[in-house]
C-alpha cells in the first residue's frame, strides 16, 4: 500500500496526530495505545499498545516505513514498521532523561529528539547508533525537521 504520512501535533499532551492522505488513515495516541482512525470508514482500530505511558510525538521514516516514537516515563524510542500486518515495537535508544519530541530525517538517516529533564537535543541514526548531543535549549518540546530548506 502506497503511503504517504504527513504530521500534525496538537498542543494537548496524549492526543498527537499522524495522518495518511494517501490511505486516509489518522495515527493518535491515547494513554496506553496508539490508534489508527479510518477517514473512509471512521473504523477505529488499536494499532500498537505501548504499555500505558505518555506518547507526546511521532513521525514516520518515509524511507524505511517505520513509525517512531519516544515513550516518556520508559525513556526510551521505539519503532514499528507502517503499515504492516506484523506490528512489533522494536526499540531504538535506551536510558534517555524523558523523551518529549522527536523529527526524522529519513534522507540523511537521522533521528532528532528532545529531552524535557535535561533540554537536550540529540541526533543518532536511524536505528539508535551514533548518539550525539548537539545543544542544550530552553524546555524544549517540541521540533520539526524542515525537510525543503534542510
Ligand atoms: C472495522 O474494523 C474491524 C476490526 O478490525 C473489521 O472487522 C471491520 O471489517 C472494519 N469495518 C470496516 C467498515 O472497515
Ligand atoms: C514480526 O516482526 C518481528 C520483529 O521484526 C519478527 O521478529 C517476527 O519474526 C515477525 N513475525 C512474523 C510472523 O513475521
Ligand atoms: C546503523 O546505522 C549506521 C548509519 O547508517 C550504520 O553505519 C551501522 O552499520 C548501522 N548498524 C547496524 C547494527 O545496523
Ligand atoms: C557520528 O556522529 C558524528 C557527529 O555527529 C559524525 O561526525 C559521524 O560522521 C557520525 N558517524 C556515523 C557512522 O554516522
Amino acid at each position: 500500500m502506497e503511503v504517504k504520512v504527513w504530521f500534525c501535533m496538537c498542543i494537548f499532551l496524549n492526543w498527537i496526530l499522524l495522518a495518511s492522505s494517501y490511505s486516509r488513515k489518522l495515527l493518535y495516541s491515547v494513554h496506553n495505545a496508539i490508534m489508527e482512525f479510518d477517514t473512509d470508514t471512521h473504523n477505529v482500530t488499536v494499532l500498537v499498545e505501548h504499555g500505558g505511558d505518555y506518547v507526546y510525538a511521532m513521525d514516520y521514516d518515509y524511507k524505511n516505513r517505520f513509525i517512531y516514537f519516544p515513550r516518556y516515563n520508559t525513556r526510551d524510542i521505539v519503532r514499528f514498521p507502517y503499515s504492516s500486518k506484523n506490528i512489533t515495537l522494536q526499540t531504538v535508544i535506551q536510558s534517555l532523561s524523558y523523551p518529549i519530541g522527536i523529527a526524522v530525517d529519513s534522507t540523511n538517516d537521522h533521528l532528532y529528539w528532545v529531552d524535557y529533564n535535561t533540554h537536550r537535543l540529540s541526533r543518532c541514526s536511524l536505528n539508535g547508533s551514533n548518539r550525539t548531543v548537539l545543544s542544550t535549549l530552553y524546555h524544549p518540546i517540541v521540533i520539526r525537521v524542515d525537510v525543503k530548506n534542510r
